[in-house]
């Protein structure tokens, strides 16, 4: 047991030594965006008409939305987790350059989403329009902070 304990505690102390791969950070925040996107894609399904309009739904969809916005952002965007460091992530270096605007545009997400969730019960047309803002605030970040696919 001794043996044991020493063992894990030499190995906890060198890891800073290792390079850290940050996988679980990428896991979860690239799995953030893709329950963003799936619960987007059903708003926007109901709000061009191929799908029917329901008011459950669509709170739930929303619901979902606004939830994500709320997990805080910095502990899954670690220095050394961009694609200037490494493969398998599309973030790029400017999210460190300016950590600041990178979080108020997360922020700005946030309140897109709340404003949608408190209108996605009003029908077809108030999800389109809660969703052409909510959006603008995904593509404003993307246009700064997210590579083209390569
Ligand atoms: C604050 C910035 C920011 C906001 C806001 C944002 N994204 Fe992203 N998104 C990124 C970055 C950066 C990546 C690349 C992450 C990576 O590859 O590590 C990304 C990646 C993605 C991906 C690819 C995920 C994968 O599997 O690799 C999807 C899909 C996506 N975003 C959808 C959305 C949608 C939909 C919204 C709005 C509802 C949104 N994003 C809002 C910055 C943002």
């Amino acid at each position: 047991m001794k043996t044991f304990v020493l063992a894990a505690a030499i190995a906890g102390l060198a890891m800073p030594a290792v390079a850290q791969d940050f996988d679980a950070q990428l896991k979860a925040r690239q799995g953030q965006f893709r329950i963003l996107a799936i619960n987007l894609g059903i708003l926007g399904d109901m709000a061009k008409g191929e799908v029917d309009y329901s008011a459950e739904a669509a709170q739930d969809a929303a619901d979902s939305i606004q939830a994500i916005s709320m997990v805080n952002q910095p502990p899954l965007w670690p220095e050394g987790s961009g694609a200037d460091s490494r493969d398998g992530t599309r973030a790029k270096a400017e999210i460190w350059g300016d950590f600041d605007d990178f979080t108020s545009k997360w922020a700005a997400l946030g309140e897109q989403a709340t404003a949608l969730q408190a209108s996605a019960g009003d029908g077809r047309e108030a999800v389109g329009a809660g969703l052409r803002e909510l959006g603008g605030a995904c593509k404003a970040c993307h246009d700064s902070y997210r590579a083209s696919p390569n």
